[in-house]
């Protein structure tokens, strides 16, 4: 199975329902943080359930989903078809927007599942959508030295604070049994360090900068400000 596969299927990633709302809450309401103009078209790629793009939506102009996962992209198009603000891109994704008409392209928890070749790929796309001003944001993305601790830890903060923490203990035991795990072990998840995320930016005609925090609850994964050089 590869990891598209894996994101096409049921996955047991989120502990509970709560987990998944606190989770897609927290989410939107960074990437809403990051918007800077309310007429902003914003694409969320790999955007995965989106369940609070509206909040997104409201602060923005245009907002385009995108999941690789064919599953999840006729999840988002139920979901959001009645929404004007919000295009659930199909198969062809980011190609499916104009060039040089994009604000803000963000890819959150995305890194990790692709090759580095895929990733540079999408540095070209992704140069060749946004405005000349517009910047690409790439967050969650695993350092080479991170340990699988730091995701437990952080895992487990979150849930505290969340109200969810003995469903997460007991998630982290399905975990350990499941799909995900496997998968992690054989496929393995990509990751770079900071020099070199900034230096695969620079090589693709980007100017990019690691920023202070993080998307989401694990601040021990970096996230990259990157605008056209
Ligand atoms: C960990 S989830 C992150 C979802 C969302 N961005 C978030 O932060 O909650 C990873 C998502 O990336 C999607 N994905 C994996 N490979 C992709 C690719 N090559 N292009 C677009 N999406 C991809 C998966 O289908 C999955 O929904």
């Amino acid at each position: 199975m590869s990891w598209r596969e894996f994101w096409n299927r049921e996955n047991s990633i989120y502990v509970n329902d709560r987990h998944r709302t606190l989770h897609d809450d927290r989410i939107a309401r960074d990437i809403a943080g990051l918007v800077g103009a309310p007429d902003a078209a914003v694409l969320d790629f790999g955007c995965g359930e989106a369940s609070g793009a509206a909040l997104v939506a409201a602060k923005c102009g245009q907002l385009f989903l995108y999941d690789a996962a064919p599953n999840v992209r006729e999840r988002l198009r139920l979901r959001f078809t009645r929404v004007p603000k919000i295009t659930v891109l199909g198969a062809d994704g980011i190609d499916e927007t104009g060039d040089g008409s994009l604000d803000l392209v963000v890819v959150n928890s995305v890194l990790q599942y692709l090759e580095r070749a895929e990733f540079e790929a999408l540095l070209d796309q992704a140069r060749a959508k946004l405005k000349p001003a517009g910047r690409f944001v790439v967050a969650d993305v695993i350092p080479p030295d991170a340990k699988a601790t730091d995701d437990i830890l952080a895992l487990l903060k979150f849930a505290f604070q969340g109200g969810f923490f003995f469903a997460a203990l007991a998630g982290l035991v399905t975990t350990f049994f499941s799909d995900y795990r496997e998968l992690r072990g054989t496929l393995g998840l990509t990751r770079y360090g900071e020099a070199e995320m900034i230096s695969l930016f620079a090589a693709r005609g980007f100017s990019a900068k690691r920023a202070a925090t993080n998307i989401g609850h694990n601040q021990t994964r970096m996230m990259f400000v990157a605008t056209r050089a």
